[in-house]
């Protein structure tokens, strides 16, 4: 039996900043976006707009959108519109006059990305943007563009001249470059992007995004780790079974086919976001919380990650591909009769991998981690798994299964926080039930209101590069999934489709984790 227990969490409790990470409004700077596809649409300006919103821009801030289609400024911003009123907040009334005045900040510049033309009509638009504001502004150029441009638009963009390397960090007025991901398609080409990027750009300018990073959970796992006494204690091998980590999703591959067929799982979940769970999850505290010190540990777990060969793969690894199913009682298609998806594809949608962390702290505990699409539920946690009792002295009859001591980490949706352990039911017999202990952000602190995007882009404009990541880790990441991926590419599955959508999964990954006397959770 599983019962739910209010922690009657207090609300009352003092919220305090961390020193040097209180919200500041950033300096004053311009955006420069290349790219008008669906990120600008679905996230970006979304984001911005609610930041303005809350007064969080920069005060004199211009966006100067750079993109192939030949528009001009009015036709831009009156899509900028239409897209705030698709992809704004569920439920809340667009604000026409916020907009208007959101709008004023808006440019757009057309142009192919590989013609140096282009680059000459954006530096006339900033003298432009610049000549109407204060001196000395910040430059941040995102670049929002499928990952075959970024090379060539790095290059073109440092031959301008208008986004100059700078080798101090403290100079101003500072030119920062967001990169989206994917960062690379292995680690040879990460590897080769990193160099061109570091050709242009010194370090401290460059920030590789993980939307992961900016979500409000994932952060939180930083602060429920490394500011509470009683956790970190039982996080290591003496207490801890295993650890699962899910990012599971109901939708499908939408209308990204042409993508997911390059991609595939691994690079598309695991390379990223899986992984920066794990290190987070398992890095060892760091000395202070700050970019370098922070992403200096979360390498050393990538590091230790012991390497899956050939040899081994099948205990480490499972995939998966969708088939025809239901989600939510309608009827869903399989992956292979997905727009722009071959008809015998062999792109994994689904994956489980055992990782196992070579170090004092973690030597002997599996890291879990499995990711899919057309899964029953959107729903991403990281579970730890206790230990069971070294000896138990209540008789247990035949039909109770005691469960493991648990704690799940809610990354979404439902975000919180619960610990599942065993009591004794009242009464005069000894019978013993579990129940979960939960903490729940939203009756805590109420709805959060900030997608990952927003964090990260003012963090972006204010130089705050903690929840980015470095060159070294991205290529570390790398070399833990590239021998999964080449051992993949090279041998193609004869059993896909291998799960039907809207189920857990193929049965593949139950056998593979009970294999190891363990078994998926369902979140
Ligand atoms: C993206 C992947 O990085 O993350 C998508 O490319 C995936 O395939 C998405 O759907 C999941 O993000 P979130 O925030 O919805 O969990």
């Amino acid at each position: 039996m599983t019962a739910r227990v209010s922690t009657g969490v207090t609300t009352t409790t003092l919220e305090h900043a961390i020193p040097g990470r209180k919200l500041r409004k950033p300096e004053p700077c311009t955006m420069i976006i290349f790219g008008a596809g669906d990120l600008l649409h679905r996230k970006l300006m979304p984001s911005l707009f609610h930041l303005m919103g809350d007064g969080l821009l920069p005060d004199d801030f211009a966006v100067i959108t750079v993109a192939r289609e030949q528009l001009d400024e009015a036709a831009f911003r009156g899509r900028v519109r239409d897209a705030l009123k698709t992809f704004g907040p569920d439920g809340a009334p667009f604000d026409a006059a916020a907009y208007e005045r959101f709008a004023e900040q808006l440019h757009y510049v057309s142009g192919e990305l590989n013609d140096s033309a282009t680059f000459d009509k954006l530096r006339q638009c900033l003298a432009e943007t610049d000549a109407k504001m204060p001196r000395g502004r910040g430059r941040l150029f995102y670049l929002a563009l499928p990952p075959s441009l970024y090379e060539g638009t790095i290059n073109r963009l440092a031959e301008s001249g208008i986004a100059p390397r700078i080798a101090d960090p403290k100079q101003r007025p500072w030119v920062r470059v967001v990169i989206e991901k994917p960062f690379g398609h292995s680690l040879g080409s990460a590897g080769a992007l990193n160099a061109c990027v570091r050709r242009a750009f010194a370090e401290h300018q460059v920030y590789r995004i993980d939307h992961y990073l900016g979500k409000e959970t994932v952060q939180n796992l930083l602060v429920f780790r490394f500011a509470n006494s009683i956790f970190e204690p039982l996080c290591n091998r003496q207490q801890v079974h295993h650890v699962q980590i899910t990012a599971a999703e109901s939708v499908g591959v939408e209308h990204r086919g042409k993508y997911y067929e390059e991609a595939g799982v691994v690079r598309d979940m695991f390379q990223n976001h899986l992984l920066q769970l794990l290190t987070i999850m398992a890095m060892e505290p760091p000395v202070t919380f700050s970019a370098d010190a922070v992403r200096d540990e979360k390498v050393k777990v990538l590091r230790a990650i012991r390497p899956i060969t050939p040899a081994v793969m099948h205990d480490y690894a499972v995939r998966g591909q969708y088939g025809p199913g239901t989600i939510d009682g309608k009827p869903v298609p399989g992956y292979r009769q997905e727009p722009n998806v071959a008809p015998d594809s062999a792109t994994p949608t689904y994956c489980a991998i055992r990782f196992m962390i070579d170090n004092w702290r973690w030597q002997d505990v599996p890291f879990y981690l499995r990711s899919g699409k057309r899964m029953p539920r959107r729903v991403s946690e990281i579970a730890i798994q206790f230990r069971k009792p070294p000896h138990q002295m209540f008789p247990i009859p035949d039909d109770y299964a005691m469960e493991p001591n648990v704690l799940a980490i809610r990354v979404q949706p439902k975000e919180g926080i619960s610990l599942r352990f065993e009591v004794k039911v009242p009464g005069v017999e000894v019978k013993m039930a579990s129940v979960d202990m939960d903490f729940s952000y939203a009756e805590a602190f109420g709805e959060m209101d900030h997608e990952a995007y927003e964090t990260l882009l003012i963090d972006a404009m204010l130089g705050e590069a903690t929840l980015f990541t470095r060159a070294d880790e991205v290529e570390a990441a790398w070399a833990v999934v590239d021998p999964i991926i080449d051992y993949w590419s090279n041998k193609r599955p004869d059993h896909f489709p291998n799960y039907a959508a809207g189920t857990w999964g193929p049965e593949v990954a139950d056998e593979f984790i009970a294999r190891e006397g363990a078994k998926w959770r369902e979140p």
